[in-house]
């Protein structure tokens, strides 16, 4: 999808369509409409299509950013059928220019992703051009820079969360911790500011990363341990993220029930997310040292398969006793987080589709931020909330850290309580952080968003790139020393 920004009148573009925007339902803004209106019983909720003026009218419920995204994604999806090829539109000036464009951008292109590789009937849309007039809206000042600046972030941002979607949406025959590795090489490929460097089971070994390959064992396809290099000239911080690539879970010996295991080609979803974050990250040129460690690997069943009882030691040293063989990608997760933590990170940040516990707690659409700096996780709470991600803050107590204790080893990799599953998971976590990072870590489980199987907002059934857009945001935040666009 292509988008102009025309120094021109909304009349004066030639297009094959235009948009025109109905708020707080006021349809006396179009007064030549009011026939239309009342033949169609449009009530200025939702969409009204007027083929004889090549006009359609979409609502738009406010002017913050979520409700543009939506009012350009269903803009979209009422025309998606239509054998347009352009568009001419407004654009919808939020509080602030930048921000407003991104919306746009993200709106449609969310809108716009599909994943029918596996459908014999391909849906062809044509609309491909989004013709924006920069005429003054509403009197309104623009900043052209600034505007071109706001697409061009949205356009990557967007396109780095439909290239995560693609590997989440892919299925588990098809995409193996190999595929992670081809992936990550052909992205450093691309990208000249990108090093991509992979190591194998011999290298996990020598490092005695004993839990992540423990997880490996009855897969017949080797683990991959693979980290993205970001190193622009004078960066202002390094940050450090690491995503669970599960490229499938079967529970493992605790196997899980046939309909929880369907959706689990998406326990991927933290390692998506973080090559979505390096690609986009490094389009940017960002002034920030950007690493990405994934841990890929799949959880399967076998003769050979790790079993409840045994005890790994893991790459920090700490003994962990497996009491569920369903509970790996923490065991995956903490030899990559002793990886990272070697990379010396200013922000530590993991994430992974880590607990159900976290969907019963906060719904399908929320990720868990957890964390031992309060500061830190309210910070990234309004960076999700500015990117359209939605999270919520879960804290961890003294109560909960006992639930972890093992009589066999140093840790048991599950709680012995039934409840405050995503908070243990988080706390487990936690006993691998080294003193001096425990306050530059942030855990995201995003297990709830990664994956949904009905349509929401603007996204589409399945993976959604959960994370990608609140990470970016939070490094943006800084860059901007800490002020909100
Ligand atoms: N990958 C799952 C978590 C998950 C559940 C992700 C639902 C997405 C949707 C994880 O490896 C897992 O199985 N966790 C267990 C932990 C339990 C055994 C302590 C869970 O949540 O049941
Ligand atoms: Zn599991
Ligand atoms: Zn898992």
């Amino acid at each position: 999808m292509k988008f102009n920004l025309e120094e021109k009148n909304l009349k004066d573009i030639q297009a094959d369509f235009a948009l025109a925007f109905v708020e707080n339902k006021n349809l006396d803004a179009y007064p030549k409409a009011k026939d239309l209106f009342k033949m169609m019983n449009y009530k200025g909720e939702g969409t009204c299509l007027d083929l004889a003026n090549r006009t359609l009218y979409v609502e738009l419920k406010a002017r913050d950013l979520e409700e543009i995204k939506l009012c350009f994604a269903n803009a979209y999806k009422a025309l998606k059928g239509l054998d347009i090829k352009s568009l001419k539109t407004h654009f919808i000036k939020g509080k602030c220019t930048l921000a407003s464009l991104h919306a746009l951008a993200q709106g449609f292109i969310f809108a716009s992703y599909e994943y029918d590789k596996y459908k014999s009937e391909k849906k062809s849309y044509k609309l491909e051009e989004i013709l924006i007039a920069a005429d003054e809206f509403e009197g309104k000042e623009y900043k052209r820079d600034e505007a071109l600046m706001g697409l061009e972030i949205g356009q990557i941002v967007s396109n780095a969360c439909s290239y995560a979607k693609d590997i989440v949406n892919e299925i588990p025959a098809v995409y193996t911790p190999l595929s992670f590795e081809a992936d990550a090489k052909n992205l450093a490929k691309e990208i000249d500011a990108l090093k991509c460097t992979v190591y194998d089971e011999h290298y996990l070994e020598k490092e005695g990363m004993n839990a992540f390959l423990a997880v490996n064992k009855a897969s017949p396809l080797p683990p991959r341990l693979i980290h993205l290099e970001y190193k622009p000239k004078n960066p202002k911080f390094r940050a450090v993220f690491v995503g669970k690539g599960l490229t499938y879970d079967s529970g493992g010996l605790s196997l899980k029930p046939g309909a929880s295991m369907v959706t689990m080609k998406s326990d991927k979803a933290g390692g998506a997310a973080v090559m979505g974050i390096l690609k986009a990250i490094s389009s940017l040129g960002l002034d920030i040292e950007v690493h990405g460690v994934i841990g890929a690997t799949e959880n399967m069943i076998g003769s050979d398969a790790y079993k409840p009882d045994d005890v790994l030691k893991s790459r920090e040293g700490k003994t962990i006793e497996v009491r569920n063989t369903d509970a790996e990608g923490r065991l995956v997760l903490v030899d990559c987080l002793s990886f990272a933590q070697d990379l010396k990170p200013d922000l530590l940040v993991d994430l992974a589709t880590l607990t159900g516990a976290c969907v019963v707690a906060l719904g399908e659409q929320t990720s868990g931020i957890m964390g031992n700096n309060e500061e830190l996780q309210d910070e990234f709470y309004k960076a999700s909330k500015m990117s359209g991600d939605l999270a919520c803050v879960l804290h961890f107590n003294k109560y909960l850290r006992e639930l972890l204790k093992s009589d066999i080893a140093d840790i048991s990799n599950v709680s012995s309580a039934r409840y405050g599953g995503a908070q243990t998971a988080g706390i487990f976590l936690d006993n691998f952080i080294r003193d001096e990072y425990k306050d530059k870590w942030l855990h995201l489980d995003i297990a709830g968003p990664a994956f949904v199987e009905k349509e929401w907002g603007y996204h589409k059934p399945g993976a959604t790139a959960a994370g990608v857009r609140m990470c970016i945001t939070y490094l943006l935040w800084l860059l901007r020393s800490k002020e909100w666009a």
